[in-house]
C-alpha cells in the first residue's frame, strides 16, 4: 500500500523574488479565465456582504476578479510578502477593494469564525502542515461555511497532463517547460484518498471531493 503522504513537505514553499513577477504576468495573461470561473463558482455561494478569505492568492486575481461581481468584503492571505506587494498593486491598477495581507496558513492572524467562504487554489500541495492548515480553516470559517480547495489530483494520467499543459504554452521550449512542471506539481500533489484521510483528522465533517480535469475542486462544510 502507498505510504500516505499528509506532511511531507519541509517546509512551506512561499514563493519569492524574481519568479513572483514571473507568476504574476503569466497568470494575467493566461490564467484570468481560470480565475474568472473559480469567482462565478465561489459567488454561487455568497449572499450580499458575504466575507470572504482567499488563502494563498499568488499574484491575487482570484480576489480581484470576485470583488468585481458583488459586494463582499474581501481578504487576500499569502506567505510570501513579496506576492502581498503584487497583490496590493494589481487591486489598485484594477481599483478592486480586497484587503491583502502577509501570514501562514497554518497559523492564520484571523478571530475565529470570521469568514463565510474561503478559496484557495494550486497551494494546498505546498503546504507545509496540510492538516493544520485545514484546521485553521475550519476554525476561521463561520458555522454553515464553506471552504472550497482547488488543486491537482496526484493520480490524473500523463496524457491528461500534456493536454492540459498544451492549452497553457505555444508548441517548442515553452511547451516542453510546461509539461515538465506540470509533471512536477502532480507528483507532489494529494491523491483523493490521502484528501479524504487528512480531512478526518480535522473538525470538517461534511465534505465533497469533485474531480475536474486534471484536478479537484473540494468543498469543506463547516456545520
Ligand atoms: C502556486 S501559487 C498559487 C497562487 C494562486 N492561488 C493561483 O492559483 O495561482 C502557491 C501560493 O501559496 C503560497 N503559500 C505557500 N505556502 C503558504 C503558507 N503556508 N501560507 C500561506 N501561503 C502560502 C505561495 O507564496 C504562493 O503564493
Amino acid at each position: 500500500m502507498a505510504l500516505m503522504r499528509t506532511g511531507r513537505k519541509i517546509k512551506d514553499l512561499g514563493i519569492t523574488g524574481p519568479f513572483t513577477r514571473w507568476y504574476d504576468k503569466n497568470t494575467r495573461e493566461k490564467r484570468i479565465g481560470e480565475m474568472r470561473e473559480y469567482a462565478a463558482e465561489a459567488k454561487r455561494h455568497l449572499a450580499d456582504n458575504a466575507s470572504v478569505l482567499e488563502v494563498a492568492p499568488g499574484p491575487g486575481y482570484f480576489s480581484i476578479e470576485l470583488a468585481k461581481m458583488g459586494n463582499y468584503t474581501i481578504t487576500g492571505m499569502d506567505i510570501s510578502a513579496d506576492f502581498v506587494k503584487i497583490c496590493k498593486a494589481n487591486a489598485k491598477r484594477e481599483k478592486a477593494s480586497v484587503n491583502f495581507v502577509q501570514g501562514n496558513v497554518s497559523q492564520m492572524p484571523f478571530e475565529d469564525n470570521a469568514f463565510d467562504f474561503i478559496f484557495c487554489s494550486a497551494a494546498f500541495k505546498n503546504f507545509k502542515e496540510p492538516v493544520k492548515a485545514l484546521a485553521e480553516m475550519h476554525r476561521v470559517l463561520k458555522k454553515d461555511g464553506i471552504a472550497l480547495i482547488v488543486d491537482m489530483n496526484h493520480d490524473v494520467s500523463k496524457e491528461m497532463l500534456e493536454e492540459a499543459a498544451r492549452a497553457y504554452s505555444k508548441p517548442g521550449f515553452e511547451r516542453w517547460f510546461m509539461v515538465m512542471t506540470f509533471k512536477g506539481l502532480c507528483k507532489g500533489a494529494y491523491s483523493k484518498n490521502e484528501l479524504e484521510e487528512m480531512i478526518k483528522q480535522t473538525p470538517f465533517s461534511k465534505n465533497e471531493i469533485k474531480e475536474s480535469g486534471i484536478g479537484f475542486y473540494i468543498y469543506l462544510y463547516k456545520q
